[in-house]
């Protein structure tokens, strides 16, 4: 196995999106988008690290309210910001965190 992916479980294990998921002792927000693709969004604000958590359709920082697409990560309120990011594959039912935060 790629030594960069980490099993997150089978597909059932998740039936909402978004799913906590606390990798490496790292939280994320795995989230499906539209197209069906998975992906894990660091729960850490890029702006001064606050918790992000779901709000309606969109992820939300409760420090100063920037709130953010909660499939792709870019910032709402400004788009030149966005959650730090981690690739996610599906292989036979499995769900595997690949690659770093990018
Ligand atoms: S720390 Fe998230 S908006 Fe400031």
């Amino acid at each position: 196995m790629n030594p960069l992916e980490i099993e997150l479980g089978p597909m059932e294990s998740f039936p909402q999106f978004p799913a906590e998921v606390i990798l490496e002792d790292i939280p994320y927000w795995l989230v499906r988008t539209t197209e069906g693709e998975y992906r894990l969004l660091l729960a850490i604000c890029p702006h001064a690290g606050g918790e992000i958590r779901p709000l309606n359709d969109v992820l939300f920082c409760p420090l100063h309210f920037w709130t953010f697409n909660s499939e792709n990560g870019v910032c709402l309120n400004d788009p030149d910001e966005k959650l730090m990011q981690r690739k996610v594959e599906l292989r036979e039912n499995l769900l595997y965190a690949v690659g770093h935060n990018h």
